[in-house]
């Protein structure tokens, strides 16, 4: 009996030194989405909340999630723009089968690159982003930082009904689908109406601005700032002075700016305008001012991300992805699960656009396979009348050329924008072992078509 207590010590030891995984539950919630004090809105958030939880880890390290879904419809995490191990990238039907209710499923996120991320699911995303499943990712640099503070501002725009309940009688409206995709009518920056911030006089902050609308492509005016902006999808840029102070950032795109409040106490605030301009939130300056003796634009380069950036043009797989369908469009037909079919019966099944000539799901075969290492060159051409935000899963890739014109600034981005009649030349090194998706972050697109993806082996 005497040596029966030291083992069982030595083992609740053992026990105690695993790490215990984050545990993030996808569950109904309620947001006060159209005002402060307003109506609440039934949302579904990870951990019933809107934006979930912000997961900070630091650059390399491994975060463990224990994801459960206490949701009535089976769902997944996918980590977007996170050069992930294949097997936890989350997308329902390739990766992993969808976590059904009740269930749960580990993720292990390992970050190569520090920046600005979020997760969201990869089943029926179309419904559940609209409802509000999703959260903000940021992983650290090391060493110290050249700003005073983090303001992460997740931009989301919301289609409320009359009782301002998320309208549920339009998730899957054809029109949406064929059109822009799921535009709303409320927007609100981290889950809120309108937030105010407080923040010093002169304070430099780090904003990490996040697009995670559905479909809106949005235009945000920080009238009387001069933000930096330094960095893209995650990915470091040599900072540049945003031109107008105005940013375009797309569904699923991430920007993160430096900015030096002004050293006067008073009030700014941030826009929003692709449509009527409309104030998204403020910043309340009060206190006493940081004193600072090094003005932007000091050097406020971030360090750069252990990126593969030795393309082989020469070399490289060329794959070309040309976009159709869509309202107005000239596609008369694609192939729905390896048959051809025309526009009605295409409408019927719910697909309305196409990639190659495929309106694309997840049972199609891989649209391409590369062995690891080599370099893929995408010419993306948009033969519709609609923008599109064009995301690669698994890499990042150079967006190399806009119709034919070098791009100035280099810049590595996990999705981009290509406007209606634009041809852009994207290319990557195939280096992530897996099945990767490639589709368009406008939702409602991606569901009716707009989506493929290949393999690395
Ligand atoms: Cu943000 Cu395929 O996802
Ligand atoms: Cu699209």
């Amino acid at each position: 009996m005497g040596l029966m207590l030291p083992a069982l010590v030595g083992r609740a030891a053992v026990r105690a030194a695993e790490p215990e995984p984050r545990v993030l539950t996808a569950r109904k919630g309620r947001a006060a989405l159209w005002e402060t004090d307003g109506p609440l809105t039934d949302i579904w958030g990870y951990d019933g909340r809107v934006p979930g939880p912000l997961l900070t880890m630091q650059q390399g390290e491994t975060l463990e999630v224990r994801f459960k879904n206490e949701l009535e419809q089976p769902s997944t995490i996918h980590w977007h723009g996170i050069r992930i191990e294949n097997a936890y990238d989350g997308v329902a039907g390739l990766t992993q089968p969808a976590v059904e209710p009740g269930e749960t499923f580990d993720y292990r996120i390992k970050a190569p690159d520090a920046g600005t991320y979020w997760y969201h699911p990869h089943n029926r995303s179309w419904e559940q982003l609209a409802r509000g499943l999703y959260g903000v990712l940021v992983v650290e640099e090391p060493g110290p930082k050249a700003y005073d503070r983090d303001v992460v501002l997740a931009f989301d725009d919301w289609r409320l009904d009359e009782a301002r309940q998320i309208d549920v009688a339009s998730l899957g409206a054809m029109h949406d689908w064929a059109h822009a995709g799921r535009l709303g009518n409320v927007l609100t920056v981290n889950g809120q109406p309108y937030p105010r911030f407080p923040a010093r006089p002169g304070e430099r902050l780090r904003l990490r601005v996040v697009n995670t609308a559905n479909a809106r492509i949005l235009t945000i005016r920080f009238s009387g700032l001069a933000p930096h902006l330094v960095a893209l999808d995650g990915q470091p840029i040599a900072p540049e002075l945003l031109a107008d102070e105005t940013l375009v950032i797309s569904p699923s795109q991430r920007a993160d700016l430096m900015v030096d409040l002004p050293t006067e106490a008073r009030t700014f605030t941030i826009e929003e305008a692709s449509g009527q301009p409309f104030a998204a939130c403020e910043f309340v300056l009060d206190g006493d001012p940081v004193a600072r003796t090094t003005p932007l634009p000091e050097d406020i380069s971030l360090p750069a991300n252990p990126l593969p950036t030795a393309l082989d043009m020469d070399g490289a797989l060329t794959q070309d992805l040309l976009m159709e369908g869509g309202a107005m469009g000239r596609m008369s037909g694609a192939m729905l699960k390896g048959e051809q079919r025309g526009m009605r019966e295409l409408v019927d099944a719910g697909k309305v656009w196409s990639f190659n000539g495929i309106a694309g799901s997840h049972q199609d075969p891989a649209a391409f396979t590369v062995a690891r290492g080599r370099t893929v060159r995408m010419p993306i051409i948009n033969d519709t009348r609609w923008p599109h935000a064009i995301h690669v899963h698994g890499h990042h890739f150079k967006v190399v050329s806009r119709n034919g014109a070098a791009v100035a600034r280099e810049e590595w981005r996990d999705t981009v924008l290509a406007d209606p009649g634009e041809r852009v030349e994207i290319a990557f090194v195939a280096d992530n072992p897996g099945k990767w998706m490639v589709h368009c972050h406008m939702l409602e697109h991606q569901v009716a078509g707009m989506m493929s993806w290949f393999e690395v082996t």
